[in-house]
């Protein structure tokens, strides 16, 4: 079906100054991967941040798999990870991957995210570590909470910012309350390094070495004695920075970087697009009490990298909804996301506890509008509109 507002393919357009020394950079004969551009964009991202160590990588999914892996070290193969069941795939797989133990927790009815007393509900003594997912760009209400509590049991803190950059919650940056937190600058974020891209920041600078060196097949340069040949005995060192795992290839571009660069000193501009569009929404969809939205769509803490409405299942019928966005007006809304329970991969890996009933209510309520950074107003207009057309069609 051809869409008159498809489900966007990217966050945000780019701008010609987006690209400055791009075309310079390629045509020279400078590295072009992992070097000076991606150090300068590690270091701007902590500093803009406050986040105390930074390393690029190739996905967001590659971060969270760097801190997998450190973890099955650290706490061997029964540790327990909780995770969010209502997330996107990638959080839990990087988990199950390197052997640990994923337990789902359920989400807060009215945040939609984790919460201090999901957590509590699955904690056991073989809980290691919790992944906090600030989804749909919220940052987590109960991140303070959960980060005391964190440490006063010892627990690890991954925040996955994948949805979330940029924003504050009582003046602390997403990303800065955990031991480690993930970022992705992925095609449909808020901000993308030219379709792919991901961050990893972590609080401990003992590990820099660790991530380094798992971040590039183990690789280190040689301590060389002065008068011993340049080219002996290789190029470079391979290491063992893990005794239980085994290192990946997931360095970022010269280009990716030089583009991140440039996109961070904008970030806030195009968060504040999204915001206001959100706010031009929300002030259309009034006196409209069927859909119901995250209440802190509009506060600071909350970067608008969706834009999902639920409705009350008793009273209109969600797909109903979506079909007459779809074929009267050729409106692309989607569901997100199938709690992670659900899929064939998790069900057959993942052995654990599935009462999840927020989760469950949210995945059958939801509808996930159509929303990037170059919204036109006739778009949300329209959008709007047939919201409304479309709820009388779908009443029960
Ligand atoms: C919550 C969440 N975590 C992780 C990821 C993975 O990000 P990437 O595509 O950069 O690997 C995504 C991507 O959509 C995400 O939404």
């Amino acid at each position: 079906m051809k869409f008159e507002i498809p489900w966007p393919a990217r966050g945000h357009n780019f701008i010609p100054s987006d690209l400055d020394g791009l075309q310079d950079l390629l045509l020279s004969e400078a590295p072009m991967t992992n070097s000076s551009f991606v150090e300068q964009f590690e270091r701007t991202f902590c500093s803009k941040f406050d986040l105390k160590n930074c390393l690029a990588t190739m996905s967001c999914a590659h971060a969270l798999d760097l801190i997998a892996l450190y973890f099955r070290d650290l706490y061997g193969e029964n540790a327990e990870i909780i995770i969010p069941a209502h997330t996107y795939c990638a959080t839990a797989i990087a988990f199950g991957r390197a052997g640990l133990k994923v337990v789902w927790a359920d989400i807060d009815e009215t945040s939609k995210v984790i919460s201090m007393e999901t957590i509590k509900k699955v904690i056991t003594k073989n809980t290691r570590a919790v992944v906090v997912v600030h989804l749909y760009g919220l940052i987590a209400p109960d991140i303070c909470k959960i980060a005391e509590y964190c440490t006063s049991k010892g627990l690890a803190l991954v925040e996955d910012c994948a949805q979330c950059i940029g924003v504050v919650r009582e003046n602390q940056y997403v990303g800065a309350f955990g031991d480690f937190a993930t970022f992705s600058f992925h095609a449909q974020k808020n901000m993308t390094t030219l379709g792919e891209g991901g961050m990893l920041s972590f609080k401990d600078p003992g590990l820099v070495g660790v991530f380094r060196g798992l971040r590039l097949n183990g690789h280190r340069g040689y301590e060389r004695d002065i008068d011993q040949p340049y080219w002996l005995p290789a190029m470079t060192d391979v290491c063992e920075d893990l005794k239980a795992s085994w290192p990946l290839k997931s360095t970022m571009t010269e280009a990716q970087a030089l583009v991140g660069l440039r996109l961070l000193d904008r970030l806030e501009a195009m968060n504040k697009k999204r915001k206001d569009d959100v706010m031009l929404f929300m002030n259309m969809m009034k006196g409209c009490p069927d859909f119901k939205f995250q209440p802190s769509l509009l506060a600071e803490s909350h970067a608008n990298h969706l834009l999902p409405i639920w409705v009350d299942t008793k009273r209109v019928s969600r797909d109903r909804v979506i079909e007459y966005l779809s074929s009267k007006a050729k409106i692309q809304a989607i569901i997100q996301y199938h709690p992670l329970h659900h899929y064939e991969l998790f069900k057959n890996k993942t052995n654990c506890a599935t009462d999840l009933p927020v989760s469950e209510i949210s995945y059958d309520s939801m509808i996930s509008l159509p929303f990037w950074e170059g919204q036109t107003h006739d778009d949300l207009n329209k959008i709007t509109q047939h919201l409304k057309l479309g709820l009388k069609e779908s009443m029960l």
